[in-house]
């Protein structure tokens, strides 16, 4: 028998948070469906405007926070009392309004990745029942939050989300030449964190693994291995409910593991990809002569000097269906995918044949 997961004060029927996609793979439609199935549904932040026919050209950052909150009432239309949260990659220019805009538009728990969220309790002081939930690669970083947040703001994570640089997809958290190594561990840096809240502070944060769990049997060996719950992404891209196009997903269906590698991201970081088509995406900005129009990163080399491509807008044209110039992000367990399935059934096979309909 499964149990339930809490985080903060929200509780959903299955340890199943489904893991942000950004610019619109995981939307209104993913979030709505597996929060109506018993998870948390997730609608990720990052370039959510782009494919919205809210984005004028101009309007990027006013586009990125009313898209934000369209896709969060969409997922509210499809799951009206599930937990719905967002992921906000704390690496985003607008960060802060985005994380306001969440909180406008109703999210229950808030995600933030690739950064630490030092004073994400200050943007969310006015909603203290917004679950907060950071991701991280190790015990340090972790430590770092936590100690910030008890400090400055009385309060510490909702959860932990411990994200595996091996096998997780999209940008990781870890230099190149540490991934791959076979030098990382998973879940010694799950059980250290969870040794950590126990010892430092005498509660028992849910610490969650995100990265590589496809099926029952890595969901069961994450919670034997110390995990309160799993993170899952690459897993729901096939599905009629992602919002991505079918040509993205078919993508999935016919890669191979050999394709599945690392690319250098301009935000400075490595990210997890099918690899065929690097030189088309750099390619592309080179034949458009497109400079950054829209700034989307804090920190990013296009934006700075025009080096490597804009994955702002390489990862929209996978998003739209364009993958032979477009960036399509996938975990190392994407070419397990082998037909598009629905949110339900993937419930079904990862906690038997009972769950809600
Ligand atoms: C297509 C794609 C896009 C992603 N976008 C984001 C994102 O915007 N923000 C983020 O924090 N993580 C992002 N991730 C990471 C996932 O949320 C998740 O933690 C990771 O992929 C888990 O590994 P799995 O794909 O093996 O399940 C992305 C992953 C994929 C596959």
């Amino acid at each position: 028998m499964t149990e339930p997961l809490k985080i903060g004060k929200h509780v959903v029927r299955y340890p199943l948070i489904q893991g942000g996609m950004g610019v619109r793979i995981s939307a209104g439609r993913l979030a709505g469906h597996v929060a109506k199935c018993g998870g948390v549904g997730l609608v990720a932040a990052a370039g959510i405007a782009l494919n919205s026919g809210l984005y004028n050209g101009k309007n990027f950052f006013q586009a990125e926070a009313e898209a934000f909150k369209a896709e969060l009432r969409k997922a509210y239309e499809i799951a009206p009392d599930g937990v719905i949260g967002v992921n906000v990659m704390v690496a985003l220019s607008d960060f802060e309004p985005l994380v306001k805009a969440a909180i406008e538009g109703g999210a229950k728990v808030i995600v933030c990745g690739a950064g630490l969220p030092m004073g994400l309790p200050e943007l969310t002081a006015s909603h203290p029942d917004v679950a907060l939930v950071p991701i991280v690669s190790s015990l340090r970083a972790a430590q770092l939050i936590a100690r910030k947040w008890r400090k400055s703001y009385q309060r510490l994570p909702d959860a932990v989300v411990v994200e595996d640089p091996d096998t997780a997809g999209g940008h990781l958290g870890e230099k190149m030449e540490n991934i791959g190594t076979g030098e990382y561990d998973q879940y010694a840096t799950v059980r250290e964190i969870k040794e950590f809240f126990r010892d430092e502070y005498g509660v028992a944060v849910p610490v969650i693994a995100a990265g590589g769990v496809w099926d029952r049997a890595d969901f069961e060996h994450a919670l034997a291995e110390g995990a309160d719950g799993v993170q899952m992404a690459s897993r729901f891209v096939c599905t009629v409910e992602c919002d991505a196009s079918d040509e993205f997903k078919q993508r999935y269906i016919e890669c191979a593991k050999e394709d599945i590698g690392l690319i250098m991201s301009p935000a400075g970081l490595p990210g997890r990809a099918i690899l065929n088509n690097q030189e088309k995406i750099r390619q592309y900005d080179l034949d458009k002569h497109t400079p950054c129009r829209m700034g989307c990163l804090k920190k990013c080399s296009y934006k700075e000097s025009g080096e490597r491509f804009c994955i702002v807008t390489a990862l929209d044209r996978a998003q739209r269906g364009d993958v032979e110039t477009g960036l399509v992000f996938c975990g190392t367990n994407a070419w397990k995918a082998d037909r598009i399935t629905t949110v339900q059934a993937i419930f079904d096979e990862l906690f038997g044949s009972a769950t809600e309909k």
